[in-house]
């Protein structure tokens, strides 16, 4: 069922620019219309200024007008599953709440799946800006 999602996002992680890390991920996100966008981490010399690749997944889309999406599909190298760092649990948040499927590369443990809301509870919303 998830395939689809989770084939896009192993083909994100071959393009990771992370000579840094050497962590390769690949995200790819897909949109209420049916779109997948992807993303792949990109790192820098100056390391804090490195991209996740969920959030670029989510700034490319967004950059290309996409709004409302259904779920993400993360993969990392492995051994473990990926799980999406904080910052990016609030920059994916800021849309909604989707679903969040966590794999690594090789397929050996089976992708788990969230829900945005479990792995960030009591976000950060333009709601809490109200009335500032
Ligand atoms: N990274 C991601 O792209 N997504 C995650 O969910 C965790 C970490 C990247 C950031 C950095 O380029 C490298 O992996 C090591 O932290």
């Amino acid at each position: 069922m998830h395939e689809q999602l989770l084939n896009e996002a192993k083909k994100a992680q071959q393009r990771a620019y992370a000579p840094y890390s050497n962590f390769h991920v690949g995200a790819a996100l897909l949109a209420e219309d049916g779109t997948i966008i992807p993303g792949a981490n990109v790192e820098n010399a100056s390391y804090p200024l490195g991209c996740c690749a969920e959030r670029t997944a989510v700034y490319t889309a967004a950059s290309a007008g996409h709004r409302r999406f259904m779920r993400i599909a993360i993969v990392g190298p492995g051994p473990d599953l990926i799980s999406p760092c904080g910052g990016c649990r609030q920059v994916l948040a800021e849309f909604g709440d989707i679903e969040v499927i966590m794999a690594e590369a090789s397929g050996r443990i089976p992708p788990r799946v969230m829900m945005l809301s479990e792995l960030l509870p009591a976000r950060f919303t333009k709601e809490d800006l109200d009335g500032v």
